[in-house]
């Protein structure tokens, strides 16, 4: 476990559905393992994850970083846990999308750096914008989080719908082709083009080299679903609906990893500034987050049948 490095990011779309305590607790159960854990809370729009590791205020946040122009690396505080670090976010709210570009570059550089010492856990703010994605498609690790609940799934669409477009732009410009992209789906009604599938199918036909470029990044977009708070099993069939439409819509295969339930415990560990997986370590909730742990490491997948 103390070799395991890199950068695992757990994003969503949609606001409150569990994103910060799913990275806090499989952040949690990575560290008691042995692993080396940073987890860093990029939540710009309203930094959380603290809570979820009994933490009230650290002496350092992400404000330094973006405001004032100091490294990553010296913004790491210890938690509770052994072996679980944090870099807490921002101390207000900056948002996402008032980051600039060469800020988002920088931060990721950081990331990346720190990725050399630590299994870095990124935890994304909601939405879909520009540096989320970008923040999430640079992980070696994507993670995405969902409650059985329409809205939910209808974000998790349109997140990884942006997450495949940013992915297939960087891979396009890598050789310098990114405008054909940019220019299909601009003028797709033109093109006769139906839905994301249709775009790909018509780039994959451009010429040899697009076509070889967006197969390999489509077959190398490996997203991790997670279902939190299900309430039964049938409510946590959703990800396999999930995955079902993402291979119809979007020719992507994404893994299924886990559930996790409801537990109304984890917020009141919440108010009680306590960690949940190192309070109810027996719950169901807990030896979930465990499977899922597991399955984010081995790459196994869950089949629900309802
Ligand atoms: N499995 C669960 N069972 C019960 N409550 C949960 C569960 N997971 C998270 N919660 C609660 O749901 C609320 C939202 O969780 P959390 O803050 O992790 O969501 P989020 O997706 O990070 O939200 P945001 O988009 O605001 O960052 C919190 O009050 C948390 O305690
Ligand atoms: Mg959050």
């Amino acid at each position: 476990m103390e070799d395991l490095k890199g950068i695992w990011a757990v994003g969503g779309g949609k606001g409150g559905v569990g994103k910060s305590f799913i990275a806090s607790a499989i952040g949690t159960a990575l560290a008691r393992r042995g692993a080396r854990v940073l987890l860093v809370d990029a939540d710009l729009g309203g930094a959380t994850l603290h809570h979820f590791l009994g933490i009230k205020k650290t002496a350092a946040s992400l404000s330094d970083f973006f405001d004032r122009g100091r490294p990553l690396f010296e913004l790491i505080t210890g938690t509770p846990v052994p072996g679980l670090s944090l870099i807490r976010g921002h101390n207000a709210t900056l948002g996402a999308e008032n980051i600039n570009y060469a800020q988002k570059n920088k931060f990721l550089r950081h990331l990346a750096k720190l990725a050399r010492e630590y299994l870095v856990i990124v935890d994304l703010g909601a939405g879909s914008s520009h540096n989320i994605i970008d923040t999430l498609i640079s992980a070696d690790l994507m993670a995405a989080v969902i409650v059985p609940e329409i809205i939910a799934v209808e974000n998790m669409y349109t997140f990884l719908k942006n997450a495949l477009f940013r992915r297939l732009a960087a891979g396009l410009n890598q050789i310098g082709r990114q405008h054909v992209l940019i220019d299909t789906w601009k003028n797709r009604h033109g093109y006769g083009i139906k839905g994301f599938k249709g775009l790909i199918a018509s780039l994959s036909g451009r010429d040899d080299e697009i076509g070889a470029r967006v197969r390999e990044e489509i077959e190398n977009f490996r997203i991790h679903l997670i279902v939190n708070q299900a309430r039964n099993r049938q409510e946590a069939t959703v990800g396999n609906a999930v995955k079902s439409v993402c291979r119809k819509y979007f020719g992507i295969d994404c893994r299924y990893s886990g559930y996790v339930e409801h537990d109304e415990f984890i917020g009141r560990c919440v108010n009680r500034r306590e960690i949940y997986m190192e309070s109810y370590p027996a719950s169901r909730c807990a030896r979930e987050v465990e499977r899922l742990t597991d399955n984010l490491l081995t790459g196994r997948q869950v089949s629900i049948i309802s």
